[in-house]
């Protein structure tokens, strides 16, 4: 698979592996933010990854999304090396493979719900206009909020706008949906329906989710919970089983 290809995420199996990567910010003498971190995941899978704040989780998602660059190690999306795209490559990679979620919407405030969506496939000049409109609208449904689909953000609730974002994330078909501390802004409930929303697209489509969240409730819905620490990603042990998850104490 080369960069400028995407999988069907709905036909295809697919393995993301880091291994190794570590992150030196102001080399030589800056921090080693990253030293060895290490995750595996197939198609379908969901991964949390907690930490204190400031132990490099958005940096890892970055390294993982090639918006930043492993000082050592490897990230591969199958046959896909990551850590080795040229800038173009790491850029079509991107619109083609990655949805991103932040914890912030990044709505555009002057176009609809639907043409936010819409937004990302214009990038890939091949997708047919009225395959792409009736794909918005098909997420829009699966997301819930396809009666907002004309309504501007800012006449739009928080979770309907995170909503909203998560289908704008999907409408390239991606591989993996990195999402970085996306129910920050919501109340409980809008924080629960948009993770169970996350399992949900997992398990139906195939999509391996990563989500970074200081909250340990949300993290065991997930498959599998990492902590980054020291540098390094443990194994926070089997989520929903796991007593330390449990009780949803949120991380600092
Ligand atoms: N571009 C950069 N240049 C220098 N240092 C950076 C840069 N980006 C991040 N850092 C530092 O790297 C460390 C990890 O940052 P990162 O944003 O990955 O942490 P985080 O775990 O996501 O924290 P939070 O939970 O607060 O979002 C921090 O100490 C941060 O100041
Ligand atoms: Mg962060």
């Amino acid at each position: 698979m080369t960069p400028t290809q995407n999988l069907n995420p709905e036909t295809q199996n697919f393995h993301l592996s880091a291994i190794d990567v570590t992150r030196q910010f102001d080399p030589p003498s800056g921090p080693w933010v990253l030293q060895q971190a290490s995750l595996e995941a197939s198609a379908g899978e969901t991964i949390a990854i907690v930490g204190p704040s400031g132990s490099g989780k958005s940096t890892l998602l970055n390294i993982i999304g090639s918006l930043d660059s492993a000082t050592s190690g490897s990230v591969r999306l199958d046959t896909i090396d990551i850590t080795s795209l040229s800038p173009n490559d790491a850029a079509t990679y991107r619109s083609k493979n990655v949805g991103f979620v932040f914890q912030d919407h990044h709505l555009l405030p002057q176009l609809t719900g639907l043409e936010n969506v819409l937004l990302p496939s214009l990038a890939i000049q091949s997708r047919d206009r009225k395959v792409a409109y009736q794909r918005a609208s098909d997420l829009l449904e699966r997301v819930g909020v396809s009666s907002r689909a004309r309504a501007f953000p800012a006449e739009l609730s928080g979770g309907e706008r995170q909503r909203l974002a998560i289908a704008r994330a999907l409408i390239n078909s991606p591989q993996l949906l990195l999402c970085d501390e996306p129910t920050g802004n919501l109340d409980h409930d809008n924080a629960l329906k948009v993770v169970d929303l996350f399992v949900e697209l997992a398990r139906r489509q195939g999509i391996i989710v990563i989500m970074v969240t200081h909250n340990l409730e949300l993290a065991a819905r997930f498959d599998k919970c990492l902590r980054l620490h020291e540098g390094r990603l443990q194994s926070v042990g089997g989520t929903s089983s796991d007593p330390a998850l449990r009780g949803g104490e949120e991380e600092t």
